[in-house]
C-alpha cells in the first residue's frame, strides 16, 4: 500500500500539468478575492491559457516554480497582471526563463524559476512588487496563499483563468513534523521547503508557482512558492512550498 501510494505520488508530481491526485481531491476552502488585495499576484500563461501563478518582484521580474517552466520555451509563455480575472489582465511577453540550475524534476528540490518580461509592469493599486522574506516563520504563523487554481475535480483547466482570484489563510507547519508526514514519499521535504496547512484549506493544481505571503500592509513578505502536495487539503499532508529565504542569492542575482 505504501509502495503503491509512493509510486502514485511520484507519477503525479512528475506530471504536474496532469495531476491525477490533485484532480481527485477537493480544494482549498478559500474565498473569491480582488487583485487589489494581492496585487503582487500574476497568472503565467501557456499559449495564453492560465497555467501557473507567480509573483511580481520588480518591473520586469516574476518569481514562479521551476516545475512550471521546466522544458518550456519562453516564446509560448506570457504573464498577465492587474486583473482579478486573469484572462482580463495586461499581457507581457516572457523574454527569458531563468530556472534554478539545480531543479530536480523527480524530487522537486529547488523548485524555483525567474521570468524576465517585456514590456515592464506599471505599478498601480492592482500591480505592485512584493518584498522577499528573509527568515523562517514560527509554526502556527498565519500566511496567505492566492491563485486561480482548481476548486473542484470537475473544473477544466481551460476555465481557470476566467474566474476571480481566490485566497485562503493557512498556518505554517513545523518543519520536522512536515518532513515526517512526507517521509514515506518521494519527494522529501528539504531545508529549501516550507509547509503550511489548515483543515479543508490548501493550494491545488493551477496554483503552482504562486505566492505564499506573511504579514500585512508594508510588512508583507513573499516567503513561499506553491510547489506540491499529496492531493489537496488532505488531512495528513500539508501543502509544500519552495522556501524563498533559502534562495535569496539566486533571486537577487537575476533581479
Ligand atoms: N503541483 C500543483 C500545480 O502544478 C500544485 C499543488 C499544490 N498542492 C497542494 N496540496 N498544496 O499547480
Amino acid at each position: 500500500m505504501k509502495y503503491f501510494a509512493g509510486v502514485f505520488l511520484l507519477v503525479t508530481i512528475a506530471f504536474p500539468r496532469n495531476n491525477l491526485l490533485d484532480a481527485q481531491e477537493r480544494i482549498v476552502g478559500g474565498d473569491a478575492g480582488s487583485i487589489e488585495n494581492s496585487n503582487y499576484q500574476v497568472s503565467i500563461r501557456e499559449y495564453n491559457e492560465h497555467m501557473c501563478g507567480g509573483a511580481i518582484l520588480n518591473h520586469n521580474t516574476i518569481l514562479t516554480a521551476a516545475h512550471c517552466t521546466d522544458g518550456v520555451r519562453p516564446g509560448i509563455l506570457s504573464v498577465s497582471n492587474g486583473a482579478t480575472i486573469a484572462n482580463n489582465g495586461i499581457i507581457h511577453k516572457v523574454e527569458k526563463i531563468i530556472q534554478h540550475p539545480k531543479f530536480n524534476a523527480e524530487t522537486f528540490e529547488n523548485d524555483i524559476s525567474i521570468l524576465k518580461i517585456k514590456p515592464p509592469i506599471k505599478y498601480t493599486n492592482s500591480s505592485e512588487p512584493i518584498k522577499l522574506g528573509t527568515k523562517r516563520l514560527k509554526p502556527g504563523t498565519n500566511v496567505k496563499i492566492t491563485g486561480w487554481g482548481k476548486q473542484s475535480e470537475k473544473e477544466k483547466k481551460s476555465v481557470l483563468g476566467s474566474k476571480p482570484l481566490r485566497y485562503v489563510i493557512v498556518q505554517v507547519v513545523n518543519q520536522t513534523k512536515c518532513a515526517k508526514d512526507y517521509e514515506e514519499f518521494e519527494p522529501k521535504i528539504y531545508d529549501g521547503n516550507m509547509c503550511a496547512s489548515a483543515p479543508g484549506k490548501d493550494s491545488c493544481q493551477g496554483d503552482s508557482g504562486g505566492p505564499l505571503v506573511s504579514g500585512i500592509g508594508d510588512a508583507r513578505r513573499l516567503v513561499g512558492v506553491v510547489s506540491f502536495g499529496f492531493g489537496c487539503a488532505h488531512k495528513k499532508y500539508p501543502g509544500v512550498y519552495t522556501f524563498v529565504p533559502s534562495f535569496l542569492d539566486f533571486i537577487k542575482k537575476h533581479m
